[in-house]
């Protein structure tokens, strides 16, 4: 029984592999067909002709400090989740600010993490600008 029970375990973990790179390859040839669309959106210049809402090419212009708040940092900060020092607060941020040395201390601590603050408030390919912009969107410093 506990044979059986393990089999189907390793099934299961085999096929939600299996169904996530059928996945990856859909996307992939989604991204193939709508390749004309997004070359009309050069990189650097507004997307007017690919409309609103277009993403930009992999490997493009940094994301703006609202884009990495919303998609990475919102979970906790808007609500002040955890205790974190809650979106708008200027209170809040600027006394953190104060206790970790400023910006430059904020950002050093939001990369390496601090207590129940992940690090990189878990925007694993963020680049330290992006960060910063991050921090810069939420605390107004
Ligand atoms: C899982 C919840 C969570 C997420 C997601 C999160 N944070 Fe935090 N953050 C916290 C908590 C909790 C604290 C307060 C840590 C403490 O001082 O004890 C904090 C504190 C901070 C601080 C203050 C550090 C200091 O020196 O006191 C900065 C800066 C920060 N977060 C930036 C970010 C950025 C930027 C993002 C998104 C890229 C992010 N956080 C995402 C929970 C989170």
């Amino acid at each position: 029984m506990k044979l059986i029970k393990k089999i189907l375990v390793a099934q299961t973990a085999v096929m939600a592999l299996w169904a996530m790179s059928a996945q990856a390859a859909t996307d992939e040839a989604i991204a193939e067909r709508l390749k004309p669309v997004g070359e009309v959106c050069i990189q650097g210049q507004e997307c007017a002709a690919a409309g609103a809402g277009a993403a930009v090419a992999a490997g493009g212009a940094a994301r703006s400090g609202a884009d990495v708040y919303g998609k990475f940092c919102t979970a906790c900060h808007s609500t002040g989740l955890l205790n974190s020092p809650k979106t708008g607060d200027s209170a809040a941020w600027n006394a953190k600010a104060e206790k970790s040395g400023g910006l430059d201390g904020l950002l050093k601590n939001a990369i390496s993490g601090i207590n129940a603050m992940p690090p990189k408030g878990t925007c694993g390919d963020c680049s330290d600008d992006e960060l910063k912009a991050a921090i810069q969107h939420m605390s107004g410093l």
